[in-house]
Parts: C-alpha cells; structure tokens; sequence
C-alpha cells in the first residue's frame, strides 16, 4: 500500500498505523433444506475499511447484530474473510499460511465478553494465564514466573494463581482473561465488550487498568462495545457501525461533539447524561421501523428506511465514506454541519420525527 493510499483510509493519521484494513467482508452463508444447500447470505461485515494507529484506541459501536464481533474475529482471523485486505504493520494478514498465522496471533490477541466461557474451569489461573507462553515456547517455570508477573499487573495476588475461575468474580475472571491476552506482549488487543458483563463501579475499574497496561505495554486497542459512554471513557477515535458497514468515523470528542451523520445523532440522543436537570430535558429521536435483516440490507443508502431526513436519491445510490471534515468520515448524502441538530434538519424540511421526552413523554416535532 502506497503512502497516498494509506492516508486516504478512514483513521489514518499519517504515521504508519498498526492496522490497515481495506474493504473487508466477512459473508456468513444461510443454508436450508435436507442438503443443506445454499439461499443466501448474511451480510454481517461489508466493505469496512479503517487504519489504527500505534497506542491508539478505536473504539467500535453499533446496535445488536450490526457485525461488531464478526469485524473483531475476521480481522484476527478467528473466522476468515470472505474478502478483503488486513495489514498488520505492512504484512498481510489474509494471505498469511497457517504457521505465520500461529506467529501473528502472539502479536494480535482477543479479549471476550464473557470471561467464563473463555477461561478453561479446570485449569488453575497460573496454568491458564501461562499457556500462550507455553504454546509459543517459552518453558514451564519460566511462563509461571511471568503469570505471577501478570496477576499482578491486572491487581490479583500472585497467590491467585493456584485458584480456578469459578473462585473468582466477574471482574476478577475478566482481569484474568485480559492477563492471559497480555502474557505473549502483544502489539495489538480487540477487546469484544470486555466490561459488559460487568457492573457499573467494577466496570470502572477494568476500564481504568486497560488504560494503565496500554500505557505499560504500548498496546493499541480496538474497542468494541455497544454502551456509547464506556467507548467514550476509553476511546480516541470513534468508528460507528450500522448493518456491517461503518457509517461516521471521527475523534472521539468531534464524534460525540458534531455527528455528522443521522444514525450517529439518533444513538447518541438516547445516552443518559448525568445531570437530572439536563437529562430531563434530554430529547431522544426514535426511530422509525426496526433494524433491517443483514442478509436481506436495503438498497442505496442502507439507512434509508429508517432515516427521518433521507431524499429519494439515498433510496438508490450508496453515500461513499467520506470526509466531511478534516479526520471526520461519514457516508451520508446529506451530512449534518458542526452545529446542526438533526431535529431541525428534520423540521426545515417540513417532516416530523417521534421525540421521547421523560417530562413529556412521546410528543412529535
Ligand atoms: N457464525 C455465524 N453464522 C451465521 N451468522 C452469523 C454468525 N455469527 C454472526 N452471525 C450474524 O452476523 C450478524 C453480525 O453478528 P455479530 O455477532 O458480528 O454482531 P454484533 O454487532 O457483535 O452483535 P452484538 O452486539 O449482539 O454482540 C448478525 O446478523 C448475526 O446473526
Ligand atoms: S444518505 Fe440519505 S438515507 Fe442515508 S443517512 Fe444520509 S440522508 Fe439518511
Ligand atoms: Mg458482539
């Protein structure tokens, strides 16, 4: 990929990223019938392209089913693409054979949702946090003495490690499964709704030790969650995703600060704010209509049977990525400026969008 190439990828930022990755789809077939045949596909990933630079953290949202996890697996691997390029600092990572996968993967690690269901319940933590290391050739007491190490960099006794899982609590084990990510010092993490299971106060807490260890260990993150305020706390850069494809990519606090894009306004109208006085008059947009099946996406603009300010145009052609702004990308026909609120797009074009209120209730504007 040339340097031109390279600066024209949605989060690229002129250094040479970690992460490149262009036009990535990842199809899942639907098949039916006693042969099991063929009748489709679900579009769960579709031509998502984004850089991620060195220590950065991108943070990845999206509602339920918008293709989140299968972004997270493919890039990694774990599932592969249907089409698509990865680079991981300049090497591809698609075409890579299966023994310089096995290489690859120290560099490139996954944290899961649900740190039970990844931690083997009969195997000591010392054991489980160890067994990367062993795997890649690192001897017995040499990898235990680093599990110790571990245990204590994720704040547990190195005295834990002689328990089992299910002596632990949710943030414990999720401590534990972000421990065994980090014992073959990877480059890059994707941590797939690391602290959703989690409850708010230790939510916190494991937010805060990502933050610590990206510092120790120069670690780039790729954060996936759908709650917009833990990818806020965490995140430097924003990719919003919507039916496999990401729709506004921008600075965290530009992102949060001036959506450009409908979708992106919508989500963030319905986050809580902290203040009851703001939050009582906080306007939630409801959209019309539920979220399209991904095997069946609309055409054009994929927003478009929900999208309260769409033109018949969005109906026919796809809005490229683009950007809008310096560093801020948006596929929309019609972008919202810095200081336009959709609302009011909504009503200088004479139409009417539901409005939630917790004063009011439902009323249209
Ligand atoms: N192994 C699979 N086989 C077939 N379809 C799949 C498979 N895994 C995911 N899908 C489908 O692909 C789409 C994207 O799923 P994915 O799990 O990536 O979404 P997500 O954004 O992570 O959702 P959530 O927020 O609920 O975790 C969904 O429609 C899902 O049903
Ligand atoms: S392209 Fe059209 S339908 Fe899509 S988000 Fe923009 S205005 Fe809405
Ligand atoms: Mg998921």
């Amino acid at each position: 990929m040339t340097a031109t190439e390279r600066d024209t990828l949605p989060g690229a930022t002129g250094a040479p990223p970690v992460l490149e990755v262009t036009d990535l789809v990842k199809y899942y077939p639907i098949r039916a019938g006693i042969m099991r045949k063929q009748v489709g596909s679900v579009h769960a990933v579709d031509g998502v392209s984004f850089a991620l630079g060195a220590t950065e953290t991108l943070g990845i949202v999206g509602e339920s089913g918008c293709g989140k996890t299968t972004l997270g697996r493919t890039l990694l691997r774990l599932v592969e693409p249907t089409s698509g390029q990865v680079l991981f600092n300049g090497e591809d990572v698609v075409g890579a054979s299966s023994s310089r996968m096995r290489e690859l993967r120290q560099d490139m690690q996954m944290v899961f949702q649900d740190p039970f269901a990844s931690l083997n319940p009969r195997m000591p933590v010392q054991d489980i946090i160890s067994e990367p290391l062993q795997i890649h050739g690192t001897d017995k007491k040499e990898a235990r003495i680093k599990a110790r190490a571990l245990l204590d960099a994720v704040g547990l006794s190195p005295e834990h490690g002689n328990r089992y899982p299910h002596e632990f609590s949710g943030g414990q084990r999720q401590r534990i499964g972000i421990a065994r990510s980090l014992a073959v010092n990877p480059e890059l993490v994707v941590l797939d709704e690391p602290v959703s299971a989690l409850d708010v106060s230790v939510q916190a807490q494991v937010l805060n030790l990502l933050e610590d260890l990206q510092e120790e260990f120069q670690l780039s993150y790729l954060f996936i969650a759908h709650d917009l305020s833990v990818v806020r706390h965490i995140s430097d850069r924003v990719a919003v995703m919507y039916l496999g494809q990401i729709v506004e990519l921008a600075d965290r606090d530009e992102l949060y600060e001036a959506p450009a894009h409908p979708y992106t306004h919508s989500l963030l109208s319905a986050v809580p704010v902290a203040d009851p006085e703001m939050e009582r008059s906080r306007e939630r947009i409801i959209l019309e209509g539920d979220l399209p099946s991904p095997a069946n996406p609309p055409t054009g603009c994929r927003f478009h049977t929900r999208c309260p300010i769409a033109q018949d145009n969005c109906v026919t052609d796809v809005p490229p990525l683009a950007e809008v702004r310096p560093g801020h990308w948006a596929s929309c026909h019609y972008a919202l400026g810095p200081d336009e609120t959709l609302v009011q797009r909504v009503k200088d074009l004479g139409r009417e969008v539901h409005i939630a209120n917790s004063d009011t209730g439902v009323t249209t504007a």
